[in-house]
């Protein structure tokens, strides 16, 4: 199921529908409710519409106590987003995660499909600025 679901996200506008949980659900002959419980769990399904680039920011122990809630501080500032909007012209959305086991490289995020570590401040402007590049 999780890697239709990945499938299905990404070759949409980056999250799922009921409607689409629903064919799953079908095409894999079990219950829509099945479905609902995996794309609920894991914070890497969106279920509503989010920006090309989606910071997860790990908030658990390791990575709090080496400042994640200073760095989710940040991007909300810097951005003025709270955690779980996008930004007014689409391109980023903040959401907060469990561990993401990388620890020991904390604090971290993931961003698409890569990790990003040891984030300070000045690391998150120089991410949000190859963000932007990107699309130049
Ligand atoms: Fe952040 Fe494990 S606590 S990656």
């Amino acid at each position: 199921m999780i890697p239709v679901l990945h499938l299905i996200q990404e070759t949409g506008n980056n999250s799922l529908s009921i409607e689409q949980m629903d064919e799953v659900a079908s095409l894999l002959h079990i219950l829509p409710i099945e479905v609902y419980e995996v794309a609920t769990f894991y914070t890497m399904f969106n279920l509503k519409p989010v920006g090309k680039y989606v910071l997860e920011v790990c908030q658990t122990g390791p990575c709090m106590l080496r400042g994640s809630d200073q760095i989710i501080d940040y991007i909300k500032q810097k951005l003025n987003i709270q955690n779980g909007e996008t930004t007014a012209d689409g391109l980023f959305t903040l959401k907060t995660a469990e561990c993401l086991g990388a620890c020991g490289y904390a604090p971290m995020m993931q961003l698409g499909k890569n990790y990003r570590e040891f984030l300070t401040p000045q690391k998150i402007d120089e991410i949000l600025e190859e963000c932007r590049n990107a699309l130049r």
